[in-house]
């Protein structure tokens, strides 16, 4: 097995990393959000490497990194509503599906055949050099496989792929540490499809009602009617147990807070000891991963406020802790 290249980017590896994904072939890249698997959205092979290397099923679309709103604005059409969102809030933690323009030439297995497209313009200095670099749109999704826990260092990243990709842009932990919020605006109805570190009022503020489907968690099965949201997703390979109020003595303790419990766990580590949310979603995905651990029987989470970026986290620790599909019948 090839381990995959970690470089630290220069000026001279985003050259390289862009001749190689316009070569395509796949380069892991920072964000503001989680590490991305990138590959050229406009190469049929690239983009299919990007599915088998993820195990990805096929009806679940990518996200389009682009440069800046220019270049996303000649994959998708923006309304106002979008032109207003990309103005204030790119680059960033924003995602926007929007109605996709044929003429792009994206692979059609980036959209799942749906004829609407998820773009984003991402924050990330290197991420921002590697999309000029590549002159191309880039499909990334979260660089680990399907149904795993999200990458936000390059060792995760390494951890999660392998030799299934070939070059890591190492740049350190990711700022944000959960994927970003996602915006469907194909109808008069602007719908929360995930959230993330761009909050509901956020969005309200600058163009209105936005619609937080309660469903959002749907069967964990079915190809979903709003792609992504997979009940089991965001997993470790142990349990997880929410609201904990106590914890046995075999389970690992996901505390928040400066009221973490005393006694039990076998392990423990705490997202933020001061309850900043912003600090335990920048942890949440490493300390999973570092309590995902064969001699403890789960993972018991304190509960998180429900408020802000807190909604985020509750997002993604429901769908760790929902049914796996190996689980179900
Ligand atoms: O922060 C992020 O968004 C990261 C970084 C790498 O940019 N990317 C990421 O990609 O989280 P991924 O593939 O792990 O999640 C993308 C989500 C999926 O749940 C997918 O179903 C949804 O976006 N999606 C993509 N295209 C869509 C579309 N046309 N309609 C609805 N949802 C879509
Ligand atoms: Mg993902």
């Amino acid at each position: 097995m090839i381990a995959p290249e970690l470089v630290t980017p220069s000026a001279s590896v985003l050259v390289r990393a862009g001749q190689w994904l316009r070569a395509g072939r796949l380069v892991a890249f920072p964000t503001e959000t989680v590490y991305g698997l990138g590959a050229d959205a406009t190469n049929p092979e690239a983009v299919a490497a990007i599915f088998a290397a993820k195990g990805r099923p096929s009806y679940n679309p990518l996200i389009v990194h682009c440069a800046g709103a220019d270049a996303a604005a000649r994959v998708a059409v923006f309304d106002e509503r979008a032109s207003i969102l990309a103005e204030t809030l790119w680059p960033g933690p924003l995602t926007l599906v929007l109605p996709v323009r044929p003429e792009a030439g994206l692979a059609p297995a980036v959209t799942a055949g749906l004829g609407t497209v998820a773009v984003r313009v991402p924050a990330h200095p290197t991420a921002h050099g590697l999309l000029l670099a590549a002159g191309c749109p880039v499909a990334a999704p979260s660089a680990n496989r399907s149904g795993g826990v999200s990458p936000t260092t390059p060792q995760h990243v390494v951890e999660s792929l392998g030799s299934a990709v070939a070059m890591v842009l190492a740049a350190g932990r990711c700022a944000v540490g959960l994927e970003s919020t996602i915006l469907g605006l194909c109808g008069p109805q602007a719908v929360l499809l995930r959230p993330g570190a761009v909050t509901l009022a956020d969005l309200e503020a600058l163009i209105g009602p936005v619609e937080n489907p309660e469903n959002i968690v749907a069967g964990a099965h079915a190809a979903p009617s709003a792609p992504g949201q997979l009940a089991s997703h965001y997993a470790p390979h142990l349990p997880v147990r929410l609201n904990a109020a106590t914890v046995e003595a075999e389970e690992a303790l996901l505390a928040f807070g400066p009221d973490a419990f005393v006694r039990g766990g076998r392990r423990r580590l705490n997202l933020s000891p001061g309850g900043d949310l912003h600090e335990a979603a920048a942890n949440l995905y490493a300390m999973l991963r570092a309590l995902d651990d064969p001699g403890c029987r789960a993972i018991a989470v304190m509960p998180i406020p429900d408020h802000g970026i807190g909604l985020a986290i509750n997002d993604r620790l429901r769908r760790a802790a929902a049914p796996r599909e190996t689980e179900t019948p």
